[in-house]
C-alpha cells in the first residue's frame, strides 16, 4: 500500500509512524484509518521491529475524527458499517508503541493517543473530549479510556464541558507518561521506544498484555493471569539468556524465541 496520509520510517529496531495531513490538523479520516491499520499490522509483523512510536506534527497530534467526512452520515450508513470500529485493528498490535503528542489532541485525536501504550506528550500538547459542542459523543473508546486514565470527575467534567486539559495536568492527573520540551519530543519517544526495543521481544509482549490485564479483569485474576505468562516465560530461550547474561555480566543476546 502507498501511503497518502502517513509517514513510515524504519528507524533501527523503532518503527516511527507520522500521520501526515497538516493542512486538516491531522483530522483522522478513512484513509488515515486504513493506512495506520496497514502500517500498524506491518510493524507488527516483521520481526526487526520492536517497538513504535505514533505522532503528528508540532501544532496537532490530531485535531479528531474528520467532521467534514462525518457531517453527512446517518445513523443507517453508522450503523451499517460498524463506523469506527476499525480502530480495534490499530488496538490489537501486539508489540508496544508509544503516542508522542504536541499540540492538539481533541476527540478522536485524543483518544487515538490513549489506544497507545503509552503517551509522552510535548510541552504544548492539548488533550479534550469536546464532540458534545458538536451534539455527539466520544466514539473511538474515550469515555472509557479516558474514565480509566484520570477518573470519572475529570472525564466526565472534560466529556460535559469539552474543555481542554494541558499538558501539565496531563502529566498530573495519569494521562501521558511524561511531559518534555517540545523540539525534543520525537527524539525522547524514539529514545524511550529504542529502550523497550533493546528487551526481549516476548517479554515486552508479555508486559504489555498484563498491564492491559489489568483493565479487563479483576485483581485476583489479574494476578493468576501475570503469574501465568511469568510462569509460561520460562518456557522461552530469552528468560535462559536473559539471566544468563545477567549472571556473566554480559549484554543479553535475545532470540524472541
Ligand atoms: C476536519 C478539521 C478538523 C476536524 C480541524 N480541521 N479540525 N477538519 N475535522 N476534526 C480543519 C479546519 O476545518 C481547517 O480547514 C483546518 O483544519 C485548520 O483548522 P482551524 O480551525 O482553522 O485552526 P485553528 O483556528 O487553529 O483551530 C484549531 C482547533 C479547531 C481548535 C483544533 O480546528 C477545532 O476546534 N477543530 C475541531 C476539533 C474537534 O471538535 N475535534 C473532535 C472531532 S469529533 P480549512 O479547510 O478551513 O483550512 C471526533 C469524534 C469521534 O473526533 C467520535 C464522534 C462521532
Amino acid at each position: 500500500m502507498t501511503y497518502e496520509t502517513i509517514l513510515v520510517e524504519p528507524r533501527g529496531a523503532v518503527t516511527l509512524i507520522t500521520i501526515n495531513r497538516p493542512k486538516a490538523l491531522n483530522a483522522l479520516n478513512s484513509r488515515v484509518l486504513d493506512e495506520l491499520i496497514q502500517a500498524f499490522a506491518a510493524f507488527d509483523a516483521d520481526e526487526s521491529q520492536r517497538c513504535a512510536v505514533l505522532t503528528g506534527n508540532e501544532k496537532a497530534f490530531a485535531a479528531g475524527a474528520d467532521i467534514k467526512e462525518m457531517s453527512d452520515q446517518g445513523f443507517a450508513s453508522m450503523y451499517a458499517s460498524n463506523f469506527f470500529s476499525g480502530w480495534e485493528k490499530v488496538t490489537a498490535t501486539r508489540k508496544p508503541w508509544i503516542a508522542a503528542v504536541a499540540g492538539y489532541a481533541l476527540g478522536g485525536g485524543c483518544e487515538v493517543a490513549m489506544m497507545a501504550d503509552f503517551i509522552i506528550a510535548g510541552e504544548n500538547a492539548q488533550f479534550g473530549q469536546p464532540e458534545i459542542k458538536l451534539g455527539v459523543t466520544p466514539g473511538m473508546g474515550g469515555s472509557q479510556r479516558l474514565t480509566r486514565a484520570i477518573g470519572k470527575a475529570k472525564a466526565m467534567e472534560m466529556c460535559l464541558t469539552g474543555r481542554m486539559m494541558d499538558a501539565a495536568e496531563a502529566e498530573r492527573s495519569g494521562l501521558v507518561a511524561r511531559v518534555v520540551p517540545l523540539e525534543s519530543l520525537v527524539e525522547e519517544a524514539l529514545k524511550t521506544a529504542e529502550t523497550i526495543a533493546r528487551m526481549g521481544p516476548l517479554a515486552a509482549i508479555a508486559n504489555k498484555e498484563m498491564v492491559n490485564a489489568a483493565f479487563e479483569t479483576g485483581l485476583a485474576q489479574g494476578i493468576v493471569f501475570e503469574r501465568r505468562l511469568f510462569h509460561g516465560l520460562f518456557g522461552t530461550e530469552d528468560q535462559k539468556e536473559g539471566m544468563a547474561a545477567f549472571v556473566e555480566k554480559r549484554k543479553a543476546d535475545w532470540k524472541g524465541r
